[in-house]
């Protein structure tokens, strides 16, 4: 992996004259203070996916994960993202196994083994932190862990090519032949996302793509990166709650997802994990 370029110093940030501006593909340039901003917010998500890592144990409700996440969010007097977007109801997704995506917190209990994906999003004086990372209740198996580190390092690929003059086909592109070369895929049906004041916003960001096509990436972006990718086939399919999505062949899927701005030099992550637990084996 190369380095990140990182952080943002008052030479690097964008000239007056390009603030508030949207590009031509509605995407918009933020400033200093806008990045200051997405820090407190991500720095938010980012704890609160760390604080409940040692609760993820064989047993567990993911409802009861999910109440605690709800209380920590009100503890730090910040607002969820998600209960009440779209008719949510709750303040994560929690998607287990071959669950791909927004996964509803429910009565179930985690099984020894179980793979799960938890994503947060919080609002912290209007801005929005949004990340999601693998735990493993128990003893993570062996297929599984391959599939968390290709997923995990998959990401980091597709942030290491978010730079300004690159396009987010290139990251795209990053993600997906790293991903294939390990022989598994790339889920096409859902996407990263611009984010800032609003959840979501232009563009979408596919984690697939074809080196140098789609917008150029530009200092003052701020957008998700959050590749899912299954074992087995990249199709997915919603069930009938209108939300769990699933892979079709009922292979495992993982996710990890993080909120970065663009900077001068390269990108800044807004939702770095303050104990360094954003990979799953953090305590293996
Ligand atoms: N946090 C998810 C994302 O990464 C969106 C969840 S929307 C919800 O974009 F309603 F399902 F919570
Ligand atoms: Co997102
Ligand atoms: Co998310």
């Amino acid at each position: 992996m190369g380095d990140r370029a990182k952080g943002t110093t008052l030479d690097e940030t964008v000239a007056d004259e390009r603030k508030g501006r949207l590009t031509r593909d509605g995407i918009r340039i933020h400033d200093l203070a806008d990045f200051a901003g997405m820090n407190r917010a991500g720095r938010l998500a980012a704890t609160i996916l760390d604080d409940i890592a040692e609760h993820v144990v064989p047993g567990q409700r993911t409802s009861e994960i999910d109440r605690l996440i709800t209380d920590l969010i009100e503890q730090a007097g910040a607002k969820s993202a998600t209960i009440g977007y779209k008719g949510y109801q709750h303040a994560s997704c929690i998607s287990v196994n071959h669950v791909v995506c927004h996964g509803i917190p429910g009565d179930k209990k985690l099984k020894d083994g179980d793979i799960l994906n938890v994503d947060v999003t919080v609002i912290v004086d209007g801005w929005y932190g949004d990340t999601s990372r693998m735990y493993v209740a128990g003893k993570l198996g062996r297929k599984a862990e391959r599939l968390i580190q290709v997923t995990h390092d998959a990401l980091m690929r597709g942030i290491d090519a978010a730079k300004p003059g690159n396009t987010f086909g290139d990251i795209g592109h990053a993600i997906q032949s790293y991903v294939e070369e390990n022989r598994m895929s790339v889920v096409r049906d859902f996407c990263g996302h611009g984010l800032g004041r609003v959840f979501h916003a232009p563009p979408n960001v596919l984690h697939y793509g074809r080196p140098g096509t789609g917008p150029v990436l530009e200092e003052g972006m701020f957008f998700t990166i959050e590749p899912m990718v299954n074992l087995g086939r990249p199709e997915t399919k919603v069930l009938g709650d209108d939300w769990t999505a699933v892979t079709r062949d009922k292979s495992l899927s993982a996710q990890f997802e993080h909120s970065i701005g663009i900077t001068a030099q390269g990108n800044e992550i807004f939702t770095l994990s303050p104990a360094d637990r954003f990979h799953p084996t953090w305590d293996i």
